[in-house]
């Protein structure tokens, strides 16, 4: 591709794997895949979820990394320049918009769940979970949720920080940021598991979390296993081509995406094997929402000796998590911006974080003041919503696995196969050839499938 890249490259091949596995790691594995499996019954959920992952979400993480460094660009002009260069049609781009939109949207309210985090982290390190109970969880995490203005102030200082990180740019802000915490959190994740094991129900986690009722394989399962798998591994949003375009060149792309595939399933199991054992020893309902590890995860920091330094470091390390995803959510606007229209980086980031923060507000009020709306309660798909539920559902569950299936139909079917074997640096015959099938012709026909059986059921 003509001129180099704008945005400078990562220093090195471990950069770009701890910035894509800081974006793929966060809410989406700690907080999300539980509460999800839980709402979504469990074990059938969990089995399409990994089979989502290996035969649709993995392909598809290949191919949008792969059309990042090839277009050496922001997303959207990644996927303009690499369909010029394929001599195909420069609507392309609609697709690196597509995920451009979706992840700002995304933000809106990830930003506030962050929040969350944040004020249980306070609340933790002050001491004042230290005698909660059963009895008092609950109804601890809905007088959170019941105040708007709490909620609006930390979702206001999340994405401050976010901005602020964004502003100072790839080098500084990126890379710093996501090389420390990453063992951290899988150690104290490792962790809680154990401690599970022995103080838990951990036969009944294992079993609600593995135990396949093929009966309960229902469209609303698929079609949530499907959106928590794009959601997990941010794809689709146009994070994995942007930070593509980042990517050294003798980096294997392949190699790197099982990498973060494996590392961000790996995350979200540990967190789920952390949780269930503790929502089945207390009688907590699994399927009790987005709720679930705030009302889980305190009662065993309250009943351990250190509960409190280890629950600490536990929502420390929770908002570390989210913060890296929340820099990439923020990062494909700004660098499209700061392409195109040359305005200042640090601007650029304060405007639209601002104005991220200011929709997020009907998230924020989607928790009391305006919790019994369902703007689109009216279609069966969207029964009972809130402004979040339905924004959440509309990102993860159709924006970005329809986003998957036009990058796998790119680059599947219009960009050429020589192209892709060099790009990817992949000339021996048969897993290059598995990985073409699957983007050509399974993940497409998975995907419309299911988009189908959501139309019409
Ligand atoms: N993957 C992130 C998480 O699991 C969320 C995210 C989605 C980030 C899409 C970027 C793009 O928390």
């Amino acid at each position: 591709m003509a001129g180099a890249s704008v945005h400078g490259h990562w220093s090195g091949r471990l950069a770009f794997m701890f910035a894509a596995i800081g974006s793929a790691v966060g809410l989406g594995n700690i907080w999300r895949f539980p509460y999800v499996t839980g709402t979504s019954g469990g074990g059938a959920f969990v089995l399409i979820y990994i089979a989502c992952l290996a035969l649709v979400a993995l392909p598809i993480l290949i191919a949008e990394i792969a059309i990042g460094r090839k277009g050496q660009r922001s997303a959207v002009n990644s996927f303009r320049d690499v369909a010029k260069a394929e001599g195909r049609s420069e609507l392309w781009r609609y697709v690196g918009w597509l995920g451009v939109i979706a992840a700002f949207m995304l933000l809106t309210f990830y930003s506030v769940i962050a929040g969350w985090a944040m004020s249980y982290f306070t609340d933790t390190v002050m001491g004042n979970l230290t005698a909660i109970s059963e009895s008092t969880s609950a109804p601890r995490f809905n007088a959170l949720l019941a105040d708007p203005l709490r909620l609006a102030i930390w979702h206001g200082i999340f994405m401050g920080i976010t901005v602020f990180i964004v502003a100072r740019g790839i080098q500084g802000g990126l890379e710093k940021a996501v090389t420390f915490m990453m063992p951290a959190l899988f150690a104290i994740l490792a962790f809680l598991v154990v401690y599970s094991a022995i103080n838990g129900d951990f036969m009944a986690g294992v079993k609600f979390m593995f135990a396949v009722d093929f009966s309960k394989i229902t469209t609303k399962v698929v079609i949530a296993a499907v959106g928590q798998a794009f959601f997990s591994l941010s794809l689709a949003s146009g994070i994995m081509a942007t930070y593509g375009a980042y990517l050294p060149r003798d980096v294997n792309i392949p190699r790197a995406a099982v990498i973060i595939t494996l590392a961000d399933t790996g995350v979200a199991l540990l967190a789920g094997l952390a949780i269930f054992p503790l929502v089945f020893l207390h009688g907590l309902a699994p399927a009790s929402g987005p709720g679930l590890i705030f009302v889980t995860l305190p009662l065993a920091f309250a009943d351990m000796t250190g509960g409190m330094i280890f629950g600490g470091l536990f929502f420390l390390l929770l908002v570390f998590a989210a913060m890296t995803s929340s820099i990439s959510l923020l990062e494909p606007i700004v660098s499209y911006l700061e392409e195109h229209h040359g305005w200042k980086r640090a601007r650029m980031a304060m405007v639209s974080g601002f104005i991220c923060w200011t929709i997020g507000l009907t998230t924020v009020l989607s928790f009391n003041v305006l919790k019994g709306y369902n703007p689109l309660g009216m279609f069966a798909q969207f029964q009972g919503k809130t402004i979040f539920a339905l924004t959440d559902y509309t990102v993860s569950n159709i924006m970005l696995p329809v986003g998957g299936l036009l990058i796998a139909i790119f680059a599947g079917w219009f960009v050429g196969k020589k192209t892709l074997s060099v790009e990817l640096d992949w000339h021996d015959g048969v897993l290059f050839e598995i990985w073409r099938l699957l983007l050509r012709v399974v993940a497409p026909i998975a995907l419309i499938v299911v988009f189908y059986n959501l139309i019409t059921s």
